[in-house]
């Protein structure tokens, strides 16, 4: 997938081979803080039935993607339409060929997020993205914006054709890791054209998942599993605020861009798991109100909260496990040095009576 804080690609290994321990395949397990939607894919491949979700509306369309497809879908409502159409290929990629064709439009990427731009808050131009390129993005999201209104793509299209979007925005993106701020020069792979990608899909036919969108602690009530599986934010960064480029991509709206960054007004999706005060009571919201016996929770050894207070937190509904599954490299803001950083799979087996 892309670069994301706190992505799981790297103990995909040592996940599966917990979760293996704890639940035998076609098992439902809901992956409900699944971001890119790593391990939830994972998940699709080993069989399990998945149940993701996450607060994040990018998120959505990733989990849609990749967990609900195991093909392109067929845009019965472009084909037809499509001054690209060539039935030598598939409706997805003469998709893709059309609005890479289309004329760049000078929009509000263009205004707000890029050099030749003049943003509404009279702040200096912001450098996220080239000026032709956030042309050719305007014109992208633009198109689909019709294409929506008009009712010529289903919602699982959308999806499709915004994961697709994302991927290709992330490529050209100016930034150092997250969206918090834009490099102060272009270079590299950001001075490279702005081009849609096909993306691959898994092929097998097990696509027998529930993709939702919301805060956890709201969804639980609506979910049964197996086991559930919480991968929370360790840090006080939020990512509505780090990732609002692809929640601005993924809704494609045209919010105020705040202040010198141009950040979207992200409050109606900050997590309360980034706060140390109101941590301990969204993780009881989350386990005491979903029904499910067992939770594998992933945490860092820098995380808010330290492995003993959380493994005592958890203790309060049931029995609690916890390994060090490995640790990767980690370099902080203020450091040049790099350090090694624990990285905690805690298995919590609730009480009966406790949900
Ligand atoms: C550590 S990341 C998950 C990474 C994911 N496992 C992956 O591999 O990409 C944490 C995720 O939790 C989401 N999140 C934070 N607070 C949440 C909440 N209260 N409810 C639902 N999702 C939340 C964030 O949007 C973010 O995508």
């Amino acid at each position: 997938m892309f670069r994301y804080i706190g992505n799981k690609t790297k103990l995909l290994p040592a996940l599966m081979e917990t979760i293996a321990t704890l639940v035998p395949p076609r098992s439902t397990v809901a992956d409900i803080m699944a971001g890119t939607g790593s391990v939830s894919v994972a998940l699709r491949r080993e069989n399990y039935r998945v149940i993701a979700s996450d607060v994040m509306t990018y998120s959505r369309h990733h989990l849609v993607t990749q967990l609900l497809f195991s093909a392109p879908p067929a845009f019965e409502g472009l084909v037809g339409r499509l001054p690209a159409y060539d039935a030598g290929k598939t409706a997805y990629e003469s998709v893709l060929d059309t609005l890479n064709s289309l004329p760049p439009r000078k929009g509000y990427f263009y205004r707000e997020f890029s050099p030749d731009g003049t943003p509404a808050n009279g702040c200096p131009p912001r450098k996220y993205f080239t000026s032709e390129n956030a042309q050719k993005i305007d014109a992208v999201r633009e198109t689909l914006n019709d294409w929506i209104a008009a009712g010529l793509i289903t919602e699982g299209e959308e999806s499709v054709l915004k994961h697709t979007l994302i991927m290709a925005v992330n490529e050209v993106a100016s930034i150092s890791g997250t969206y918090g701020y834009f490099l102060s020069a272009f270079g590299g792979s950001a001075l490279e054209p702005f081009t849609l990608k096909p993306v691959s899909f898994l092929p097998d036919a097990n696509t027998d998942h529930v993709v939702l969108q919301g805060f956890a602690e709201e969804l639980a009530p609506s979910i049964t599993a197996d086991l559930c599986y919480i991968d929370p934010p360790y840090m006080k960064r939020q990512y509505a605020a780090n990732y609002h480029i692809l929640e601005t991509v993924a809704r494609g709206d045209f919010p105020e861009a705040i202040g010198k960054s141009g950040l979207r007004d992200w409050w109606d999706q900050h997590s309360l798991f980034c706060t140390r005060t109101r941590i301990r009571a969204s993780f009881d919201k989350v386990i005491s109100r979903m029904h499910c016996p067992q939770f594998l929770i992933s945490y860092s050894e820098d995380g808010l909260l330290s492995i003993e207070e959380l493994a005592e937190l958890l203790s309060g509904y049931g029995e609690v496990t916890y390994r060090t599954v490995g640790y990767r490299r980690f370099r902080s803001n203020n450091s040049s040095k790099t350090r090694e950083l624990n990285e905690y799979l805690i298995i919590l087996t609730k009480n009966r009576g406790n949900g």
